[in-house]
């Protein structure tokens, strides 16, 4: 090979290299816009419930004459989450210079992909369930006054550029629809409405995690894998059982909302939000659609994690089929996640690649092919296998069966709300059997 062909090709490494950082500095700007434009979209749909009440013949509005008190609570309601979400793009630390130039039109006649962060959150908000409420009377009604007083307490003017409220203009409705569905994933693990859900889903991974590995010990605690970890709160959990946990996560939107919550919360119940605000469908009252959430449930620096918790941000497949991880895990956890995968193959041929000779995977969620919908549309390739086709897989990748049931669970459900969407999750345990290399060589020791 030349001298010249070896330079072309450090430097058409090197562009390839700048114009996937720039096409991450893009999709990362897009999802602070959406965050930044929360309750500019928020607002949007008060205006709509006040129009379609306008509309309304005057006996009606009569008969409905406490809705425009509902209105302002929302607004103000709207306010709560507003602060939350400011004060936590505030403590954001892009990875990335965020100032930086992108000629988006040469990124998209090159054709590159984004490997790393991106928006593919793997399922959209989904509702609901029965369960113990808290009592309105926690939620402060207001009037209009006070609305205007709350939203002046987001200080931009000490914040870096990219936070420019500026920015808040001009985003999809599927972006907003993503910043709604980051509101629900708090409930889900970081406050005490989610615990049904944390119970449902957490929990028995918990369980087997500590069956499967009794003598866990501090000197040398066992390494467990979650990727697609979302919030961060099952990755918690697992350090504080007394695992090394790497949480991997793909998405800014979850990254974002978990960092702050697990490195900058002071206290438990620190922040009230109000996640069902969004929905004016299936509410038993004005109560429950309007009624606080505080959060977090605990105080996550104070949880007792094991040392060596991480979050590793970036795609799953990207970052784990790199070579030097081959072997490396005691256990992989995946919850709610191997159907975000483009091919599912993909994914079980990473999982089992990284896991130690005996090492165990852990999983509990359903089948709901997150590109299924996608499909048809340019890159989005989607391999959709039924849970006898995908344990299949599994055993071909050198996996036995060791433990299998479903459980009954919902995903970031409202707990009041008269639309339940419950899946029939599969649950398996399964393990790595040792390969034959590794028996022969344990044999002849
Ligand atoms: C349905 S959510 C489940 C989150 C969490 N495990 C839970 O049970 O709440 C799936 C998560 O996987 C993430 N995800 C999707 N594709 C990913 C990938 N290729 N690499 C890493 N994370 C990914 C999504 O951003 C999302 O946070």
């Amino acid at each position: 090979m030349s001298m010249m062909s070896i330079g072309s090709e450090e430097e058409e490494e090197l562009r390839r290299r700048k114009l996937d950082e720039a096409l991450e500095v893009k999709s990362l700007r897009r999802i602070i816009s959406a965050y930044l434009n929360y309750p500019e979209a928020s607002e949007e749909d008060v205006k709509r419930y006040e129009l379609s009440f306008q509309k309304l013949p005057l006996s009606h509005k009569a008969l409905l004459s406490h809705l425009p008190q509902k209105f302002q609570q929302l607004r103000w309601c709207i306010s709560e989450n507003s602060v939350f979400i400011f004060q936590m793009l505030q403590a954001f630390d892009p990875p990335l210079n965020m100032s930086q130039d992108i000629d988006i039109c040469e990124h998209e006649k090159l054709k590159t992909t984004n490997k790393h962060y991106g928006e593919k959150d793997a399922r959209s908000c989904q509702s609901e369930e029965k369960s113990h409420h808290h009592s309105i009377d926690e939620a402060k009604s207001v009037d209009e006054k006070d609305v205007a007083r709350r939203l002046p307490e987001v200080e931009f003017s000490s914040s870096p550029d990219w936070l420019d409220p500026s920015l808040q203009s001009h985003v999809p409705m599927v972006d907003v629809d993503k910043v709604r569905c980051i509101i629900r994933n708090i409930v889900r693990d970081w406050a005490p409405e989610g615990k049904i859900e944390r119970d449902q889903c957490y929990k028995p991974i918990l369980e087997e995690l500590e069956s499967q590995f009794p003598n866990r010990s501090a000197g040398s605690p066992p390494s467990c894998l979650v990727p697609g970890a979302g919030l961060g709160r099952l990755a918690l959990e697992i350090s504080c059982l007394g695992f090394v946990c790497q949480g991997n996560e793909f998405s800014y939107y979850m990254m974002i909302c978990s960092s702050y919550i697990l490195n900058y919360t002071q206290v438990a119940g620190e922040w009230t939000i109000y996640p069902w605000i969004h929905s004016n469908c299936n509410a038993l009252s004005d109560r429950d659609q309007l009624r606080p959430v505080s959060m977090p449930d605990i105080h996550p620096a104070s949880a007792g994690i094991t040392e060596g918790f991480s979050m590793c941000g970036g795609d799953f497949v990207e970052v784990y089929k790199d070579p030097s991880q081959a072997g490396t895990w005691d256990a992989v956890v995946t919850c709610f996640f191997i159907d975000t995968a483009h091919n599912i193959v993909e994914y079980i041929e990473i999982i089992s690649k990284l896991l130690k000779d005996g090492g165990v995977w852990i999983n509990l969620g359903p089948l709901l092919y997150h590109f299924a919908d996608m499909y048809g549309q340019e890159d989005e390739m989607s391999v959709e296998l039924s849970l006898e086709e995908v344990k299949r897989v599994a055993f071909h990748y050198g996996f036995e069966l060791e433990k299998e049931k479903t459980i009954e669970a919902t995903y970031t459900t409202n707990p009041r709300s008269m639309m339940q969407n419950r899946y029939f999750a599969a649950f398996w345990t399964m393990r790595k059997k040792a390969s034959r290399v590794a028996v022969e060589t344990q044999a002849t020791t």
